[in-house]
């Protein structure tokens, strides 16, 4: 039985003092949740204030992005092991909006991925396609080479630590989400590509977020699919009551 997962990115958006905020009512919404993982992947520079506020509480505290190397002169990069100093568990890594705004190609994503893996820190691997992809019939073609690309190199043992995000481009804050079935056949793609390269148990093991305009109001037809284990969730992470609606939905 896979456990629910649900994270909120929440992008370039709070400072300090309204993060730290927004955990505190987190912290007291989600207190009694049982059985759902809870995190939030803040902006780098607010990390280490909330990695504080969430300590000792249910929620767990991911990064947005990370460099390769793990110290040097990279100017303006944040490593991994800076990421797990000061307390992270999860990193979003190949976030469709560092593929096509920053241009991340899928290997410096691996490299990424496989770095967070050597530093022990858990790979939030996001894939999804355009919508001219999908239009012109390229979506299993365009995941597919997405989810490959990114494990490379990556073990059946360390597949236990990766978290795959299937977030369509199209539904990514733009109001428009995937229907439940549109999203549950690319979540089975997913599972099936990973069953064949490593195996059935880790392809059933393996937990896969949907991403892209998740509310409260359409989390729980999502949810309750049968290969869809939990929401990457960006706009609705930024207040309490919709984030943690979201989260009694995964309990449900
Ligand atoms: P929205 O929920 O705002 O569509 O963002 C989804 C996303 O990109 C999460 O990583």
């Amino acid at each position: 039985m896979r456990k629910p997962f649900i994270a909120g990115n929440w992008k370039m958006n709070m400072l300090v003092d309204t993060g730290k905020g927004l955990v505190a009512q987190l912290k007291d919404r989600v207190r009694d949740v049982k059985g759902v993982e809870i995190a939030i992947c803040p902006p780098a520079v607010l990390l280490p204030a909330i990695c504080e506020e969430a300590k000792g509480s249910n929620i767990r505290v991911g990064a947005q992005n990370m460099y390769h190397e793990n110290s040097g002169a990279f100017t303006g990069e944040v490593s991994g092991a800076m990421l797990k100093s000061i307390g992270c568990t999860y990193v979003i890594l190949g976030h469709s909006e560092r593929r096509h705004i920053f241009g991340e190609p899928d290997g410096l994503i691996n490299a990424k991925v496989n770095a967070a893996l050597a530093i022990g820190l858990k790979p939030i691997l996001c894939v999804g396609e355009k919508l001219e992809q999908r239009e012109a019939g390229r979506t299993e073609d365009v995941v597919g080479l997405q989810v490959v690309a990114g494990l490379y190199g990556v073990t059946a043992q360390q597949m236990e630590d990766v978290v795959i995000a299937y977030e369509p481009v199209w539904a990514i804050g733009t109001g428009k989400t995937a229907t439940p079935s549109q999203a549950e056949e690319v979540h089975q793609l997913i599972r099936g590509l990973v069953t064949e390269t490593y195996g059935e148990e880790v392809g059933q093991s393996l937990r896969i977020q949907y991403g892209g305009s998740v509310k409260p109001d359409n989390a729980r037809g999502l949810l309750g699919l049968a290969d869809i284990d939990g929401a990457l969730v960006g706009g609705a992470s930024l207040e309490a009551e919709p984030f943690s609606k979201i989260v009694m939905a995964a309990v449900e």
